[in-house]
């Protein structure tokens, strides 16, 4: 049975909200660029958060909110996936769960590995910890995005301690294969390196795609790794803060158990009610009829460019709400996202802050309703015929 696309809420309501995709530029720029979607609360959210509000439930978050039995069931009924709760530990934000556990796996000066084109703070976590990021760029086959596990192995042999790998991948949208996982888990455990995921995409792997949790990737992988992940980025949860840092062996357990209280403590108390409710059977509904508009915008995305920019060169994801998008042979230099933001009045985020590979690049943010996709795409397109 076919799920009915969720519904983006209208441009004038969204310019009501105070968040950055709202604020951050006039109002003649249509906002496609951080990682906010466009689309109401999912009901059981707005119910738990309206009922806290009403009793001024606006404390200290307390030890176990319910975020550890939310997300195991989540966890294991969407991915199949066996999580122990008591693995399960909540702080404020994915990447402060990275950084907290890079400051234990790495000292500083060591060399953390990361695979860009990636989400631009993994450069900034790496070195708020003291430590350097050393590039190993995916590989493009031709028809997908790989990890370049020979590129890997040369840096893991020449010292790199850890790899912070991003499981589906931020911008390019790829849900890593098992067997890739797994050889990098391999190689890890070789050479005593820690893998740290960020999984915060995961939720939305689109149905025919399959996406493979990298502590479940292999019994090396459940001892090598870390994963680090949030409800935030599907339920459109980023301002209250919470994420979970998940383990699977007891080396990797007792390094999160053995972290200060206050990673904890910095859990908003609203992010893990909201999480909760995000994560229960209830609001797996709207997961679905989510995932069923952003089906629609991938693909629509694809025909829109293939209309007005036909230079463009896109991939459709295999999750999530982000199309990294080449737009080299427009010939609009290193940074395209500069030139559309001042002539077009679209914001998208600059490829080059993803790295060197995103030279001629952006990344577009299709979480939005058809008809805005289809205005930014159109307004675009024109620039290109001027
Ligand atoms: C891969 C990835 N990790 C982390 C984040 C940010 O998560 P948080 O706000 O929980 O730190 C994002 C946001 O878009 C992301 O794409």
């Amino acid at each position: 049975m076919s799920v009915a696309p969720l519904q983006a809420l209208s441009v004038d309501e969204l310019r009501r909200r105070s968040s950055t995709k709202w604020r951050r530029y006039p109002d003649d720029v249509l906002p496609l660029f951080v990682a906010e979607t466009d689309y109401p609360l999912a009901p059981a959210i707005t119910a738990r958060l309206t009922e806290a509000v009403g009793l001024g439930d606006t404390g200290y978050t307390p030890p176990d909110p319910g975020i550890r039995d939310a997300f195991a069931q989540f966890a294991l009924r969407r991915f199949g996936w066996e999580v122990d709760p008591a693995r399960v530990r909540s702080t404020c934000d994915v990447m402060m769960g990275v950084v907290e556990i890079l400051r234990v796996v790495t000292n500083p000066g060591d060399r953390v590995i990361v695979t860009p084109p990636v989400y631009p703070p993994f450069y900034d976590c790496v070195r708020e910890v003291g430590a350097e990021p050393e590039t190993v760029p995916l590989v493009d086959t031709g028809d997908a995005w790989e990890l370049d596990l020979l590129g890997i192995e040369a840096a893991l042999a020449g010292g790199a301690r850890a790899v912070l790998l991003c499981n589906p991948h931020n911008p390019t949208g790829t849900a890593h294969a098992r067997e890739s996982l797994a050889a990098l888990a391999d190689l890890a455990a070789g050479f005593g390196a820690a893998v740290i995921s960020d999984e915060i995409h995961a939720p939305l792997v689109q149905p025919g795609a399959s996406f493979t949790p990298f502590l479940a990737a292999s019994e090396t992988a459940a001892k090598v790794g870390f994963a680090v992940t949030s409800a935030s980025k599907a339920f459109n949860l980023a301002g209250l803060k919470c994420a979970v840092m998940v383990t699977a062996g007891d080396e990797t357990a007792k390094i999160v158990a053995d972290m200060p209280d206050e990673v904890e403590w910095r859990t908003g108390l609203f992010g893990a009610l909201a999480g909760v409710a995000a994560l229960s059977p209830e609001s797996d509904a709207y997961l679905d009829s989510l995932l069923a508009a952003l089906d629609e915008n991938r693909r629509l995305l694809a025909d829109l460019l293939a209309e007005h920019l036909p230079a463009a060169r896109y991939r459709i994801p295999d999750a999530g709400y982000l199309a990294w998008v080449d737009l080299t042979d427009l010939g609009w230099g290193d940074n395209p996202a500069v030139k559309i933001l001042r002539e077009a009045k679209v914001a998208l985020h600059f490829g080059p802050y993803f790295g060197a590979e995103g030279a001629g690049h952006v990344r577009i943010n299709f979480a939005c309703a058809p008809e805005v996709l289809r205005e930014a795409i159109t307004r675009i397109g024109a620039l290109a015929a001027s």
